[in-house]
């Protein structure tokens, strides 16, 4: 079913985020499974918790009360492997206080990390999360100009950053939870 949003265009659900960034990204990423994915520009209230699933389903559940649709959130996070996970299910406060600089500074030789993905679904009848990883490990210093913790992470198998990566969307932590909850959507 396509739900329409404003008067022009129509989608299949919406994306709800405040982040331009991980709309497109995950827009391109599901056009390629045949979904059309709106956006639902919001601030949405997130709750603390170790739990990036916890976090994602209160957010969809949230957004679904307030856009009454079909509605995607995706909560992220960012685990070094030699800071205990840190900063994990923290990444954006993270980001905004200390930043990329601040994680490097953090950082000696060991560099292992991992991305993860949580993608909670919510309409009238479910709510549902898809998780999904991507392992790497941290640059030694900013390489390339993407957004968030782009300029640092190296997928592993690669060499350069995801900020200098040409295809990303396609191996990405968005990328791997997307195509999860795609073949679930599917089916459903
Ligand atoms: P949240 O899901 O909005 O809480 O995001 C966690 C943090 O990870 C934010 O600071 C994002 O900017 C960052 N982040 C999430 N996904 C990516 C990505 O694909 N590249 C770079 N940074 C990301």
């Amino acid at each position: 079913m396509r739900v329409g949003v404003g008067m022009q265009q129509s989608f299949d659900l919406l994306f709800a985020s405040s982040n331009l960034h991980k709309f497109q990204e995950a827009k391109k990423i599901l056009e390629h499974f045949g979904i059309k994915l709106g956006f639902y520009k919001c601030n949405l209230e997130e709750i603390q918790s170790n739990s990036l699933k916890e976090i994602a389903n209160h957010k969809s559940k949230q957004a679904f009360q307030n856009c009454k649709k079909p509605v995607i959130v995706e909560d992220d996070g960012l685990f070094i492997e030699s800071l205990g996970g840190f900063p994990g299910p923290y990444s954006s406060y993270v980001f905004k206080t200390i930043g990329n600089k601040g994680i490097l500074n953090l950082l000696k030789q060991k560099r292992k990390a991992k991305f993860v993905s949580v993608i909670s679904f919510c309409d009238k009848r479910n709510i549902i999360s898809f998780e999904s990883y991507l392992d790497g490990t941290i640059s030694k210093k900013i390489i390339g100009k993407g957004w968030g913790y782009d300029p640092i992470f190296i997928p592993f198998k690669s060499k350069l950053t995801f900020a200098k990566l040409k295809d990303k969307n396609e191996i990405s932590h968005r990328y791997k939870a997307l195509k999860k909850f795609s073949n679930w959507y599917f089916d459903k």
